[in-house]
């Protein structure tokens, strides 16, 4: 793995000196507050140990996609209260980003008090990535520490500028991050496994053609696995599926087969007439005799226990996306069941395993495992771009 300087390169004793600490604050919310506080919680650890070893932290983030434009439905004001609970100190709000009156506010802070700047995307400089908005947010502090794995793909001025103008360090989440995904893609231990799930092939493509030439078993479930098995011939009459695109299925199958990739797809499958929860017409079946008024919503449990058996062959699992429609019973029972084996898996120290995308840990939860998997990442969009084997910039970065 590159390398990148962590907190632990930094002097002991930090009081007097200012520290630029990009996080990530975009939190699902309803009614005023988060509904899902998991990426604060990541942060915390940087937070804390920066402002106990006596920085005065400056916190820099975004929150949603303002355009460049001020918008006080998109102030980060509107998460001070949940990081306030969250880290368990108060925090000064700071409506600026650099300036005169940010330059006033740290003024103000003391040796370990904690500042949150606002929405760093209310300034078009910051998608632009342009170097003079960068110059103007450095200004303020002595280091920059970039503790937002989850907004790592973007090539902004806070998450990548900034870390060419300051002395640079991976926070601890990051750190942390950046290890787990090493270990599961970079230099893994074989056999490993993908387990890929969701929707659509369309979405995933890039992932696929990456994992096909990676791993030694690629599991596909959810809508996506229709379009393979509709690639191969399968009839799956009304299911979701994106038959437009079973030429690039094939062309994965065949970059699978060249690579000595395993795909596995399901050979039984759960099916209903309608999408709803435990619909009258459910019934399991062979994929080859789903009628033409029928979906696919989940694998079939045949099928699942022999996913367990590949992955007890396996030593590294990389995971995304739901095997079927999990968030309606009981089309969630191959994710909850296939999720439980991995994760009794890993507590018995034969796997290790990682997991991260948006639907990815919602499934997880519900399966009641994420905290039994080796590591679960609070990326969206990044931890699908990892997985495709792009370099995100904002990591690159810091391997300057
Ligand atoms: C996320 O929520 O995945 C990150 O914060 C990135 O947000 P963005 O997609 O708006 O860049």
């Amino acid at each position: 793995m590159a390398n990148f300087k962590t907190l632990d390169d930094l002097g002991a004793d930090l009081s007097g000196q200012v520290a630029l600490v990009r996080v990530d604050l975009n939190l699902p919310m309803k009614d005023g507050s988060a509904t899902d506080v998991t990426r604060v919680e990541a942060a915390k650890p940087t937070i804390l140990e920066l402002a106990d070893r006596g920085a005065k932290v400056l916190l820099l983030a975004h929150f949603g996609r303002p355009k460049g434009a001020r918008n006080s439905t998109m102030s980060t004001s509107m998460v001070q209260g949940d990081v306030e609970r969250v880290i368990g100190r108060e925090i000064m709000f700071i409506p600026e980003v650099s300036g005169p009156v940010a330059q006033q506010a740290i003024g103000i802070l003391r040796d370990g008090d904690i500042g949150l700047m606002d929405n760093v995307r209310f300034w078009p400089g910051e998608e632009k990535n342009d170097p003079e908005f960068a110059k103007g947010i450095a200004a303020l502090g002595d280091f920059y520490v970039n503790d937002a794995f989850s907004a790592a793909h973007r090539a902004h001025a806070s998450t990548e500028g900034l870390a060419h103008l300051l002395p640079a360090y991976a926070g601890r989440s990051m750190e942390q991050e950046l290890k787990a995904l090493d270990a599961a893609l970079g230099s893994p231990t074989p056999p490993v496994a993908a387990v890929v799930g969701g929707a659509k092939v369309s979405s995933k493509l890039a992932v696929l053609e990456n994992l096909v030439g990676k791993v030694q078993h690629l599991i596909i479930g959810g809508g996506m696995a229709n379009t393979f098995l509709a690639a191969r011939g399968v009839d799956v009459g009304k299911s979701l599926c994106e038959h437009d695109l079973t030429d690039t299925a094939n062309a994965i199958l065949a970059k699978a087969d060249e690579s000595g990739c395993t795909v596995h797809l399901p050979y039984d499958v759960v099916v209903a007439k309608e999408f709803a929860a435990n619909p009258p017409s459910m019934r399991v079946c062979n994929v080859h005799e789903v009628a033409a008024d029928e979906m696919i919503l989940d694998v079939g449990p045949l099928a699942v226990e022999a996913l367990g058996d590949v992955l007890k062959t396996c030593r590294t699992l990389v995971w995304n996306g739901p095997m079927g429609a999990f968030e309606t019973a009981p089309f969630d029972a191959a994710t909850v069941a296939l999720a439980r084996t991995a994760a009794a898996l890993t507590k018995e120290g034969s796997l290790v395993s990682v997991a991260g995308g948006g639907d990815t840990v919602a499934a997880l939860n519900h399966a009641g495992v994420a905290g039994d998997f080796t590591y679960i990442s609070t990326a969206g969009g990044a931890f699908l771009e990892w997985m495709e084997g792009k370099q995100l910039p904002g990591v690159v970065a810091l391997q300057a």
